[in-house]
């Protein structure tokens, strides 16, 4: 009997609900990075005694399209699935529902999800510094639930809000650069989970790879990674009205 977060976590936020939501759990936990490119050459299973979390944020509504490319390398065999959507406090619109139909057609069964907010990883005026205490104490009380459900044994299907078709995907929004207090020390390009940024000099980006998921600028020791201005104000601007109010996290068991 195994626990195991799977996680596609580019800056952090995604990370940090999982591990709230975990740390209410007595057993131990191991993790799968999705981030990792190494992760589409190893396969990995499980069995109907694990309990796997499966969390990954919300890109334009929908599981991020590596994510799902690498989702599909895990077989369940049966092993139980919590599933866990982050996202910037606009809108997760189909992510739950697809990622429930992904992680259902590679052999789990979903015993609950749960949507949190995180800081946005773009526009990072929007869910500035989530998740907070609140959250920590509500993902907290979903843990317990969950756990509850999980020794029950007992898991119909449940009712995820969003639609099928899911909305269109989105493309790379945008490809954040290195600036002048770049030191060429590789570290973007050796953490980039797509391999968009060139190892020798990492000005140099293929932006058919970049994934606009910001890690390059999350990670970057000298902050001289970013994202072109006039795109962000934009980005903002346009989002203003649907991140106003604080949306809280939900449980779906
Ligand atoms: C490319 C991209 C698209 C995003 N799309 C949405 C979105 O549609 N709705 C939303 O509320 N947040 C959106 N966000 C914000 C992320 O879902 C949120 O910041 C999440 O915590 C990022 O996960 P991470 O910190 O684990 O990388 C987006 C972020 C990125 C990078």
């Amino acid at each position: 009997m195994t626990y195991t977060q799977v996680i596609f976590s580019p800056t952090g936020g995604t990370r940090k609900v999982s591990e709230m939501l975990i740390s209410a759990w007595t057993d131990s936990w191991s993790t799968v990075d999705l981030c990792d490119r190494k992760f589409e050459r190893e396969p990995c299973s499980f069995t109907p005694e694990d309990t796997v979390l499966v969390a990954i944020p919300s890109y334009g509504g929908r599981v991020p399209a590596t994510a799902a490319r690498r989702l599909s390398h895990l077989c369940g065999n049966g092993a139980k699935a919590i599933l866990v959507c982050v996202y910037g406090n606009r809108a997760y619109e189909d992510t739950l529902v697809e990622l429930n139909d992904i992680v259902i057609g590679n052999g789990f069964k979903i015993v609950a999800a749960v949507a949190a907010v995180a800081e946005h990883s773009i526009v990072h005026q929007y869910a500035s510094g989530r998740p907070d205490r609140d959250d920590d104490q509500v993902l907290k009380e979903y843990a317990e639930k969950i756990q509850k459900k999980l020794s029950g044994g007992v898991f119909p299907p449940i009712h995820l809000p969003g639609n099928r078709p899911y909305k269109k995907g989105m493309g790379s929004m945008v490809v954040p650069k290195s600036g002048k207090a770049c030191s060429q020390c590789g570290l973007c390009a050796e953490l980039c989970p797509v391999e968009a940024i060139d190892a020798a000099n990492s000005k140099i980006v293929d932006k058919s790879k970049c994934i606009s998921c910001m890690r390059c600028v999350s990670v970057c020791p000298q902050n001289a990674r970013e994202v072109n201005k006039v795109l962000l104000f934009a980005a903002s601007a346009a989002m203003k009205k649907a991140c106003q109010e604080r949306k809280q996290c939900e449980l779906f068991l």
